[in-house]
């Protein structure tokens, strides 16, 4: 039953992506998959692995999980993706792997990046947490690296609560990482039944007029690790691998997936709209505003606002019932001090600690786009 349903789930991922099921590999989340990979790349200690300073702290934590060393990588303020120059500039003898990001579902010089690292026989893995079902040059986020990893977490393209899986296109990884996986545990019951709760507190239960409460109480309730979130405490103040952390996606998250994955196109459309839409008002305005030539590529996930004062702004957002997003408020998001266990100095990536202060993000599956315009109307005097 388990793996006719796990056949399905991976041939249905692997349509968007065009590729064999065989390539897909299932995780209990995101990062899980990323730490697959890395193990699959032999990372070791003395090995380095560039990344750009502006992610979540579950990457460099996969990373030093294997004894490895995260060296991070200022970011264009255009694509807040890694800056193709200062990673040029961050390889040494010890890099073993770059990781390229599609920041807020945006992919950016993955082809240059490909090349370099091919040169220097390091290895290249994408960082697709937020843009499955977006593409990069006409071919779906993912195609060119050795190996992409994806998150099905509550706010990603699809949901499965938590949730994730790799795309290992390098056919020798193929083999080892299927190897690796014999080391994984399964996701218990405990898991099914608190993730089947929280789908229901979802769907049921969360509205907007509930929102903020209910994510502070969530997010609370998961940094105590009394409901399953996206981070457990431990994650977010250490990089020791917490317990049973090498986790398989189980049957619930599946067919929760299967679910959600049919809706992806009309999910898709809905956001790429509202991006137009806030975009227009914000280009309108004199705001910041994304690149009308990213549009093509772009699968907004969030659509960036940047903003003084982030935390009036959020005060703001609150009392209108907006659902803002708060991604990235950090290099190593949501850590937003006590950077140096995760090896970053600040001072070494302006650029991302600048865009970090003050960046929000608009909801892009949002039903009602002028309800979010009259907000930004409202807030206009803090946009940047
Ligand atoms: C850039 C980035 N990478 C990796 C992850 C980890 O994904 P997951 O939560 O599925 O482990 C996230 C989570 O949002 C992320 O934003």
């Amino acid at each position: 039953m388990k793996r006719d349903i796990e056949l399905q789930y991976k041939t249905s991922i692997a349509a968007y992506l065009h590729t064999s099921p065989d390539h897909i590999f299932l995780y209990y989340k995101g990062r899980v998959a990323l730490y697959a990979i890395l193990k699959a790349m032999d990372v070791h200690q003395g090995d380095e692995v560039v990344i750009p300073a502006f992610t979540c702290v579950v990457v460099p934590n996969a990373i030093k999980y294997l004894g490895a060393t995260p060296i991070y990588v200022d970011i264009d303020p255009v694509t807040y993706n890694a800056d193709l120059q200062c990673l040029q500039q961050a390889i040494t003898e010890r890099t073993k792997v770059i990781i390229c990001q599609n920041t807020f579902g945006l992919s950016s010089n993955v082809e240059q990046i490909q090349a370099l690292a091919y040169s220097r026989r390091i290895y290249t893995i994408e960082d697709c947490t937020h843009g499955f079902g977006g593409s990069y040059h006409g071919k779906p986020n993912g195609s060119y690296c050795d190996a992409a990893f994806y998150s099905t977490q509550w706010n990603k393209p699809f949901s499965t609560g938590v949730g994730g899986f790799a795309w290992v296109q390098n056919p020798e990884l193929a083999s080892k990482i299927a190897a690796v996986n014999s080391q994984m545990e399964p996701a218990t019951r405990k898991d099914a039944l608190s993730l089947s709760m929280l789908y229901f507190v979802r769907e049921k239960i969360l509205t907007e007029k509930r929102y903020w409460w209910m994510i502070r109480l969530y997010r609370w309730l998961s940094r105590h690790n009394l409901v399953q979130g996206s981070s457990g405490g431990a994650e977010l103040i250490s990089t020791l691998m917490p317990d049973h952390y090498f986790k398989a996606l189980s049957a619930t998250q599946m067919k929760k997936g299967l679910q959600n994955l049919q809706h992806l196109g009309d999910a898709m459309a809905l956001r790429k709209n509202n991006a137009r839409i806030y975009n227009d008002y914000l280009r309108q305005h004199g705001k910041t505003f994304v690149s009308p030539a990213l549009f093509d590529d772009h699968s907004f996930l969030k659509f960036p606002l940047l903003v003084f004062q982030r935390e009036k702004v959020l005060e703001m957002a609150e009392k209108q019932h907006i659902p803002l997003g708060e991604w990235f408020c950090s290099p190593i998001h949501p850590v937003c001090e006590h950077w140096e266990q995760w090896d970053l100095q600040g001072d070494k990536y302006p650029i991302a600690v600048e865009k970090a202060s003050q960046m929000l993000n608009l909801p892009t599956d949002e039903k009602n786009p002028d309800k979010v315009i009259h907000f930004l109307e409202e807030i206009n005097d803090y946009i940047l």
